[in-house]
């Protein structure tokens, strides 16, 4: 028959002491006791290789070291190179992070802020615009359970929140396009889109007052198939909101027999790892994916130490870079 699992009675009977007093020093609360008692509890966990059942820690604790993460698209690298820099502060700080794809499903969003509540996590990151606001009210705020948001769910002044320039990275965008002489321009982006990329498309208008927008998903199929209406059209200089949106305008205009940049310059945002394998390689906004993982999970686990502190928003900037994907306009004699 299987080894019985060995649970804190047994340690307690080993050690001589109450099953309290073994959960108690175990859980961080020696000081409570004397030298000796500690050495006799741990001695006796150790001599029968007794682990900690994490959610019965919790349940004494009320701490799970758990941190739930909810994102928009875990296919799209963007959102896997984030959660890189979520996991790399939160494996450094002994948390473990659950990863709940939504896929822009705010029924399915609601039901993992509730799941993971159930499930006792210590604090969630937000980067999905589907998770609605009354869902934060009726799950999070009404628990008093530490959130902070990123990325596609917008900040509202209620809660921490770590932001980048998406402004700023619209305007460098078209400035570029403008530097290279293109004034027939668009920007391809989502009917719909999450406020984030709004400001990316109101800092493009900024320069470009007169750009047009190109209906498309953040994926490489609403790329492709923007293409079919970019080739009816006589822009020169496209604006892709997202990296994956630029490579599905790579098929679609390579379908249609056009040439990048010859034809058509594009820019893209995030800057992937694919941008620099994709022929030309891709000029793009870069996002500083990585840190603004690292600087979202340190946030919350400062929320997490300080419940009362003040709110706090950062917000990190964004860069151009210029690969081969563009080009400056041939002046038509
Ligand atoms: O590629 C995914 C896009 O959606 C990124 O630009 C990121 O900012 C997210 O909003």
């Amino acid at each position: 028959m299987a080894n019985k699992k060995v649970t804190i009675k047994d340690v307690a009977k080993r050690s001589g002491v109450s099953i309290t007093t073994v959960s108690q020093i175990l859980n961080g609360k020696e000081d409570m006791f004397s030298k000796k008692t500690v050495k006799k509890v741990l001695e006796a966990k150790k001599d029968l290789d007794y682990e900690p059942d994490y959610f019965a820690r919790r349940m004494i604790m009320k701490k799970s070291k758990t941190i739930g993460v909810l994102v928009p698209d875990i296919t799209n690298p963007f959102f896997s190179n984030l959660l890189r820099g979520i996991e790399n502060v939160l494996y450094r700080e002994n948390f473990v992070a659950m990863f709940c794809n939504a896929d822009m499903d705010e029924a399915k969003e609601s039901e993992y802020l509730q799941e993971l509540s159930r499930r006792g996590v210590d604090g969630f990151i937000i980067a999905s615009s589907a998770v609605s606001n009354q869902a934060i009210n009726d799950t999070l705020k009404k628990n008093s359970l530490p959130f902070i948001v990123l990325d596609q769910k917008k900040a509202e002044g209620i809660s921490d929140a770590v932001l980048t320039d998406d402004f700023s990275g619209g305007q460098l965008a078209a400035q570029h396009l403008a530097d290279l002489g293109h004034q027939q321009v668009a920007v391809v982006m989502p009917e719909d889109a999450p406020d984030n990329i709004q400001k990316r498309y109101e800092g493009f208008c900024s320069i470009f007052p007169e750009a047009e927008k190109v209906n498309s998903e953040l994926s490489k199929i609403g790329g492709r198939q923007a293409a079919k209406k970019i080739t009816q059209e006589d822009f020169t200089g496209l604006f892709a909101v997202n990296d994956e949106i630029a490579f599905g305008l790579y098929l679609g205009l390579n379908e249609a027999g056009k040439q990048i940049p010859d034809d058509y310059s594009i820019v893209g945002y995030d800057n992937i790892d694919m941008c620099e394998y994709v022929i030309p390689q891709l000029t793009t906004i870069a996002q500083p994916i990585f840190e603004l993982g690292q600087t979202t999970a340190e946030l919350l686990l400062e929320r997490i130490q300080q419940p009362e502190k003040n709110w706090e928003e950062k917000m990190l900037p964004v860069q151009l870079v210029e690969r081969a994907s563009t080009k400056r306009i041939k002046q038509h004699t």
